[in-house]
């Protein structure tokens, strides 16, 4: 952190942030000297992988700080979803952009997909215009349920 926040000093860094961080070890970083400077914290996120919302989504929510999905494709394996497939039939949509589109209702996460292919790039970037109904999202949340416990995040 001290780090981070030299290179903030110097003006060669905007921002710094965190990942893989849960609720426990981020009240710790938030009690340093600083630690309210944390501008992101990165964790695996997904329909599928869904520990953060137990309560570190609350907790980034409470206090501001942004959440970024990693992973929100599961690296590509939601592609093949049935039930993100059933949901993108209805709005001309594939899977991927569901999973995307329902990530980003979310308030407080933005998500970073990877891409290489320009058609992934384009489809992506598209899910920008989704919008999804309460019922897809039950549907979704249905197949994909919130953890009702703490469960140990997800990493990759
Ligand atoms: N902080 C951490 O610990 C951590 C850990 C893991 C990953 N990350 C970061 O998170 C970002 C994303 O993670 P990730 O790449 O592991 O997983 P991801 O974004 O869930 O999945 C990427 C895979 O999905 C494919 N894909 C992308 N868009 C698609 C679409 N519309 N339809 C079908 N397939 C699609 C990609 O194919 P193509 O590339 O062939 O287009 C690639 O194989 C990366 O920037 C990575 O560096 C961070």
């Amino acid at each position: 952190m001290s780090g981070f926040e030299a290179l903030h000093a110097q003006g060669r860094i905007r921002y710094w942030g965190v990942s893989n961080f849960d609720t426990a070890e981020l009240q710790t970083l938030r009690a340093l000297p600083g630690g309210e400077r944390c501008a992101a914290n990165q964790v695996y996120h997904s329909p599928s992988a869904r520990g953060a919302e137990f309560d570190l989504l609350p907790w980034q929510r409470a206090h501001s700080m942004p959440l970024m999905a990693y992973c929100p494709l599961d690296q590509g394996g939601l592609a093949g979803s049935p039930v993100l497939h059933s949901v993108a039939r209805r709005h001309g949509a594939t899977p991927s952009q569901v999973a995307l589109a329902w990530l980003m209702a979310q308030a407080g996460v933005m998500v970073i997909p990877k891409a290489v292919r320009e058609a992934h790039l384009r489809e992506n970037l598209a899910a920008v215009d989704l919008r999804l109904s309460e019922a897809d999202r039950a549907e979704i949340e249905g197949h994909f349920p919130a953890p009702r416990a703490k469960v140990a995040l997800a990493m990759r």
